[in-house]
This record gives structure tokens, sequence and C-alpha cells, in this order.
């Protein structure tokens, strides 16, 4: 089953509405024809309506870093799945291991906002990846495989088309280290068997799962070759127009 390679920038917690707007021009401007590759840019709130009309005559796809995982309500400070609906936003990311580490988020928190996501059409990009402890420890396929079945728990079939993985190796973001070629595609191979025993070999062929973690123009050709490997979450290198796009090209040319 062949799928489109899918590279989505998470900008965290960066730029401002004007900044943000300077960059997706400059992406669209050079890959926002194309549609050999799936290319999603996740801005901070506050930069979502600006980026939102900037990306609508263009391929580029919108995405949210968060939301909560109730409609409406007193949720003081937080978004949800209908007011980024309503912004033209099409994906989001959840569980990023910074969500996880500084804001107390779980497989069970993470669970409620992924099925409160494709609820309303929103396309998770749920995010996995294991501490250097753990790895250390080898624990590494038993924390995915937890990750995945607590994180996906009473998931529906027929929403499947939603769903987008992001292995992400906590050792691994931000900090320079990537996990090698090999490494991802072992560790994307052993996620896709865990989503085969849940949903059946056909459907898990054709779910996306991205690599994230220090992932740039040097080491992403390698890393895009891998037969499990979808496309990429790119965190650093997706501040710079050169560098996210370059990665772009990366997949195109993996495609
Ligand atoms: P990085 O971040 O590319 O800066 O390592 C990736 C991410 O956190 O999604």
């Amino acid at each position: 089953m062949s799928r489109k390679h899918l590279i989505a920038g998470n900008w965290k917690m960066n730029l401002t509405p004007d900044d943000s707007a300077s960059l997706v021009e400059e992406v669209n401007a050079v890959v926002g024809k194309q549609n050999a590759v799936q290319v999603c840019v996740c801005p901070p709130f506050t930069s979502l309506p600006l980026v939102s009309e900037k990306v609508e005559q263009s391929e580029v796809l919108l995405g949210a870093q968060n939301m909560h995982d109730q409609p409406s309500g007193a949720y003081t400070g937080e978004v949800s799945a209908e007011m980024l609906r309503s912004l033209y936003v099409s994906h989001v990311i959840l569980g990023h291991s910074e969500r996880r580490q500084y804001f107390g988020e779980t497989n069970v928190s993470i669970n409620a906002k992924i099925l409160a996501a494709i609820q309303a059409s929103l396309k998770p990009i749920y995010c996995i990846g294991e501490t250097l402890e753990e790895r250390d420890a080898g624990k590494t396929m038993e924390i995915l495989s937890s990750q995945v079945r607590e994180g996906l728990q009473s998931y529906p079939s027929r929403a499947l088309d939603l769903l987008v993985i992001a292995y992400e190796p906590v050792w691994a973001i931000g900090t320079g280290k990537t996990a090698t070629d090999e490494m991802a595609q072992e560790a994307h191979a052993e996620i896709r068997g865990v989503l085969s025993e849940m949903f059946g070999e056909a459907a898990s062929s054709s779910i996306r799962i991205l690599y994230g973690g220090s992932m740039k123009p040097e080491n992403a050709a390698g890393l895009l070759a891998q037969p499990d490997v979808d496309g990429g979450l790119i965190g650093g290198a997706s501040l710079s127009a050169k560098s996210f796009c370059d990665i772009v090209e990366a997949a195109i040319s993996a495609s």
C-alpha cells in the first residue's frame, strides 16, 4: 500500500502572527503548489487565523499543536476541536512528549483528545516515543506498544484514514541526536505491527507513521527512504523556510 509522505512543521511556542505569516509565505512559494508530498504547518494558536488565510490558496495544510477534549465550557485557557475547525485546521498534534513532560498528559488523557479530534473530523498526529532511560533499559518496544494501545483505546476502525502516528524518541527531540535510519525503521515496523494486531494488517498498512527528533536536511533522505517511515514531524528545522523546504524536497525524492 503506498502512503503519501507527510512533512509537518511543529513550530512549538515560537513566532508572532506576523513572523508566522512571513514564514508560511516563504514555504508556500517553494512547496505550496506541489502535491507529491503533503506539507502541514503547525503554528501556535495565536498565529492560526493569519496562517489560515495565507494557506487558503495553497496545498499547504494547517495543523494545531494541542486541543482540549471537551467541545466547550469552563476550561480557562483551552481551545476546542470545533474552534480549530472554524479556522480550517485539518491536523492536530496530540500527546507530544513536551506535553507529557511539562503538562502532565498521559496515554489516557491523550486518548480522550484523540477521540474528540476525530469526532470533529480533525486528523490527530499522535506522538509516541521512549526516553533515554527506557531505551537503555531495553524497554523501547514495550513503551511504544503501551502508548499505541492506550492512546488508541476505543479508536473506531472507520476513522483510521484520519490517523497519523509520529514516532519521536524523546532523547532525539531538540538535542541534535537522531535515531539512525535502522533504529527508526525498526521502531516504525514494530509500531505498525501493534497497529496490525489492533486493527488488522490491511488497515495498519495504510496508516502513516512519521519520524520526529532532530530531523534536518542532512539526515532526512536516509530516514525517509526507510519503508515504514512515511514522513517527518519537524521542530527546530521547520522554523527556517529553507531547511523545512529542503526536507520536503528530500521527501519528494524519496517518494
Ligand atoms: P526537533 O523537534 O525537530 O526540534 O527535534 C521535533 C518535535 O518535537 O516535534
